[in-house]
C-alpha cells in the first residue's frame, strides 16, 4: 500500500455513523472515498457524502455512496482532501483540479477539515514546487492577469494537455497559474487575491485546516490545530 492510500484510510476512521462528509478531488482523495464506501458495505457505516468535484461526484455515485448536493447544505461535519502544498502553519495550496470553488466551500463550511498528504507536499513556503491558481471570469483574465504582474507575478493562462486549447474549470472560468516573488507572503498574498476584482477563488487556502495527516514510508504523523 502507498503512503497516499495508508492516510487514507487512516482518515476514514474519523467518520462516524450519521456524518456528512465532504469528499475531495485528487489520487488521495479517491483512496479515501473508496475506504469510504468499502466501510459503508462492510461495516454498515450510515454517511451522507457531498463531492468537492464533478469527477468525486461520479466516483461517489459509482461506489453508490449516498450524495447531498451542495445547495442543500448549510454545514457538514467533516472534509477530507488532499494538498499540493503544505506549510508548517498548515496553510495549503490546492486547485490543480477544476473544482477551486467547491473545495474552499467546503473547507470553510466543515466542522473539521483534514488534510491529506504525503512528505513530497511539505513545503517552507506557498509556492515552493507549484504556481498559485487564480480562477478568473474569462472576460476578466487579462485585467486581472496585469493586476498580479503589478503585484510581482508572471504566469500565464492555464492549457490543456496537448497545449491546443485553454482549460476551463467545471463552471466555464479560466486558470492563471501564477508565480510570485517569494517575499510576498502567502498572507500578503491572500489578502491580494481576495481584494482583486474578477478573481472568482484562488488556490491558498489560509486558516481553513483543522489538522494535516502527513505519511512517510509507511508511518502517519497527525498534526491538529489549536482550537480558535
Ligand atoms: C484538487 O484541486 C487538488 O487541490 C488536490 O487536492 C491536490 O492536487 C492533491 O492531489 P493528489 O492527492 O492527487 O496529490
Amino acid at each position: 500500500m502507498n503512503d497516499k492510500e495508508l492516510v487514507a484510510r487512516h482518515a476514514a476512521q474519523q467518520v462516524k455513523d450519521g456524518m456528512i462528509v465532504g469528499l475531495g478531488t485528487g489520487s488521495t482523495a479517491n483512496y479515501f472515498i473508496d475506504e469510504l464506501a468499502r466501510r459503508r458495505s462492510e461495516e454498515g457505516l450510515q454517511v451522507t457524502a457531498v463531492a468537492s468535484s464533478i469527477v468525486s461526484t461520479i466516483k461517489a455515485q459509482e461506489l453508490g455512496l449516498p450524495l447531498v448536493a451542495l445547495e442543500h447544505l448549510t454545514r457538514l461535519d467533516l472534509y477530507v482532501d488532499g494538498a499540493d502544498e503544505v506549510t508548517p502553519d498548515m496553510t495549503l495550496l490546492k486547485g490543480r483540479g477544476y473544482d477551486l470553488v467547491r473545495e474552499k466551500l467546503l473547507a470553510r463550511a466543515s466542522d473539521t477539515f483534514i488534510v491529506l498528504v504525503d512528505r513530497t507536499k511539505q513545503v517552507g513556503r506557498i509556492g515552493e514546487h507549484f504556481p498559485v491558481p487564480v480562477e478568473v471570469m474569462p472576460f476578466a483574465w487579462q485585467l486581472v492577469k496585469k493586476r498580479l504582474e503589478a503585484l510581482g507575478g508572471h504566469g500565464d493562462l492555464r492549457r490543456n494537455a496537448a497545449k491546443d486549447g485553454l482549460v476551463a474549470t467545471s463552471y466555464g472560468s479560466l486558470v492563471l497559474d501564477m508565480v510570485f516573488n517569494p517575499e510576498l507572503d502567502s498572507q500578503a498574498l491572500d489578502a491580494a487575491l481576495n481584494g482583486t476584482p474578477g478573481v472568482i477563488e484562488h488556490g491558498i487556502f489560509r486558516g481553513l485546516a483543522s489538522a494535516v495527516f502527513i505519511a512517510a514510508e509507511g508511518q502517519i504523523q497527525e498534526y491538529w490545530a489549536a482550537p480558535c
